[in-house]
């Protein structure tokens, strides 16, 4: 060896054994040397350095972590979209995974990959030549961020591949997952607390806080860690032949993998390991929310391949639901978009698995009774993975003597209107209607919304300055607020730009459709598919308007009920008011399509499973735009079922009931028939 590779092979040794003590000592919170002997090496590193300032390493810890900050972050396209993970969440989900992996290769031995679910953020990272070039987080999978500066203050993470036995290959993208281990992440809270800064919810909020930073200084003040759970690319390739191996590989250029991984010959021992983990998960370092199985052969993963936008070799399996003990402070009622008052259960905060939950919705004062909720009672509060969080259970045994009892207020907490509650009705109601300042602002953030009048620029703050300017009553006045121009201009902040761009916004939104301009309406019942159904039946506005109950029910979705809600929403003289002047301001649309061309015009369908094609909400469009009316569960009525991949209950109804099938071939075959797919 010669004097020069000498120098930089100890150099590469001591920048390897620095990056481990930070990691141990920032990230971990667990020392692994006295900091006396951390110095030592430091400066071993820093003076060899100055002595060969050519040598001098990208990856350094001398040279300080952090940087410049960013305007703002560039957004990076994957060459290899990053795609996202199947669920099971029981034995029998697991197998029947296990058994669409047997069917499609017979005959051949399976080896099953566990690895940890990391509950954090999914990055990619490029290394070109051994050196990391770039950091992007997944974004939605095709396009994300560049937050290179960002994961370079990473402490784990190589920026500079190296290894003794292999060749470091010339492009890298190792995939995986930034997070904030526990103990790290205890200490930042404790950190902040001490110094009267915010604390973090979760290591997951903390980890994705710290990476959507401009300022790099900020996540290298942060205690992230990544641990890798993928290669998407790799020249020349590696040569291993298993996932397992693959990851073991990653290791030896500084990679962290998951603290438990390993190979299960079976899917019962699959089962094992779960139930093993999940009982042990506490003592674990880091957070997750379950475990994910890979098929372990990478030569059979490429042969089993994806299904829409998961892999059909991997799923996750997901813990089961946590729950945790505390206490009702108090009860409030909401006051919604059409007046109904929801109780919403406040909670000495509490930590369900990993997420600090402080509100949890009693729905109905139905749901108040049946659980015989008090204000002072202990709750045990459930959460199961994104599932919002509900109340589960009262403990009357921990009930204190002054605990209250919960009733329906007479009156609205929002406008005072009374509150009233028709007979055979779960929801309680405010009377006031657009009186009540609730009801009125979430009535304009409705009409306002994308899938209905799409005034983008007329967004929650400028609804909220134009209510307490009381330039909005209701709608209506949205069309008339380019009269008041000047008043718009004063307000603080809101330059001649903003005020321009709001007033192209609304004169935009007056060319929309008739289904739009319904559903924007907001009437109780009339969604967005009753409103497109409602349009498609009567054609113009006149004719809904003037249509009775009889006629309304001959809609497709329409019953007794909604039939009601229309005919009381014309009826009153403030919502005819509100339509003369919206349609008086311009307006319009053109003529909804003819119903002729709409040859399943009323038929109720179902889409169940995974189409390989396309998502269920476009299969659902498609099928809406014949004039189905698409349905989330089989019944009697239904005409006919689109399976894909994976359907379950509601495939296994429709056969009970010997409603027709589809499958995702013949489905096509039909879209084309009828020329919504080009042929
Ligand atoms: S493999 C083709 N392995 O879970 C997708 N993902 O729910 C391959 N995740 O977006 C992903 N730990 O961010 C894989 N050991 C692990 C993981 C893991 C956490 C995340 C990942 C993914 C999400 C899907």
């Amino acid at each position: 060896m010669t004097e020069n590779s000498t120098i930089k092979a100890q150099m590469r040794q001591l920048i390897q054994i620095l990056a481990k003590h930070n990691h141990a000592y920032y990230v971990m919170d667990q020392p692994s040397i006295e900091d006396s002997e951390y110095d030592q090496l430091f400066h071993q590193l820093k003076a060899l350095e100055q002595q060969y300032p050519e040598y001098v390493q990208a990856d350094t810890p001398t040279s300080k972590v952090g940087g410049k900050a960013l305007t703002k972050f560039a957004s990076v396209t994957h060459a290899v979209p990053m795609l996202s993970l199947g669920n099971v969440f029981n034995q029998e989900e697991l197998f029947a995974f296990a058994r669409r992996i047997e069917e499609r290769l017979p005959n051949q031995k399976i080896q099953y990959d566990v690895e940890l679910k990391f509950d954090g953020l999914a990055i990619s990272l490029w290394y070109e030549n051994g050196v990391l070039v770039r950091g992007v987080t997944r974004g939605d999978g095709e396009t994300g961020e560049d937050i290179t500066h960002n994961v370079k203050t990473i402490r784990n993470l190589p920026k500079v591949l190296s290894s003794a036995q292999a060749q470091v290959p010339t492009l890298l993208e190792v995939r995986g997952e930034v997070l904030i281990p526990k103990a790290g992440f205890e200490k930042l809270n404790a950190e902040n607390e001490a110094k009267g800064e915010k604390t973090f919810a979760n290591p997951r909020n903390a980890a994705a806080g710290s990476l959507r930073q401009l300022d790099p200084n900020v996540a290298a003040s942060r205690p992230l860690a990544f641990y890798a759970y993928g290669i998407a690319q790799c020249e020349p390739p590696h040569g291993q032949t298993t996932m397992y191996a693959s990851l073991e590989w990653l290791t030896q250029f500084g990679f962290t993998i998951g603290e438990s991984h390993f190979i299960c010959d079976t899917i019962q021992d699959v089962q094992k390991a779960y139930e093993k983990i999940n009982a042990e998960r506490a003592d674990l370092s880091v957070e997750i929310d379950g475990l994910v199985i890979k098929v372990d052969d990478l030569k059979q993963q490429r042969q089993l391949g994806f299904l829409s936008r998961e892999p059909r070799w991997a799923t996750a399996y997901k813990f089961p639901a946590v729950a945790a003990l505390t206490t009702v402070e108090n009860i409030d009622w909401q006051v919604g978009r059409t007046g109904t008052l929801t109780p919403v259960a406040r909670l000495n905060p509490v930590a369900v698995g990993g997420v600090t939950v402080s509100n949890v919705t009693l729905h109905n004062i139905g749901e108040i009774h049946r659980l015989d909720v008090r204000i002072g009672d202990t709750v045990s509060v459930y959460r199961s993975g994104d599932v919002i969080p509900k109340v589960e259970k009262v403990w009357p045994e921990f009930r204190p003597d002054e605990a209250v009892e919960v009733h329906l207020p007479e009156q609205c907490p929002v406008c005072d209107s009374p509150v009233v509650m028709p007979e055979g009705e779960a929801l309680a109601r405010c009377s006031g209607g657009l009186y009540c300042a609730a009801q009125r602002i979430e009535a304009i953030r409705h009409f306002v919304s994308r899938k209905a009048m799409d005034i983008e620029g007329l967004g929650d703050r400028w609804v909220e300055c134009l209510l307490h300017l009381d330039l909005l009553k209701n709608v209506a006045d949205i069309y008339c607020l380019h009269e008041h121009r000047e008043q718009l201009l004063s307000i603080d902040k809101m330059g001649e730009k903003s005020v321009q761009n709001l007033f192209d916004a609304i004169e935009n939104s007056k060319k929309t459709t008739l289904a739009s301009f319904i559903y924007a309406l907001g009437i109780r019942g009339v969604g967005e598919t009753t409103a497109r159904m409602l349009a498609n039946t009567f054609q113009t506005f006149e004719a809904l308007q003037n249509a009775d109950i009889e006629a309304l029910k001959k809609t497709p979705d329409v019953g007794d009920i909604t039939a009601e809600w229309i005919v009381d929403f014309f009826q009153a003289p403030h919502n005819l008011e509100v339509v003369k002047r919206l349609l008086e301001a311009g307006i319009h649309w053109d003529a909804p399509v003819a119903p002729t061309r709409q040859p399943l015009n009323g038929e109720s369908w179902v889409v169940t499973g995974t189409l390989s094609s396309m998502g269920r909400d476009e299969a659902t469009q498609l099928l809406q735009a014949l004039g189905a009316r698409v349905s989330g569960s089989v019944s009697s009525k239904t005409k006919c079922v689109v399976a894909g991949e994976k359907a379950g209950s509601k495939l296994d109804k429709a056969e009970k009931l010997g409603i027709p099938v589809l499958n995702e071939e013949q489905f096509i075959a039909l879209m084309k028939e009828h020329g919504q797919i080009e042929d």
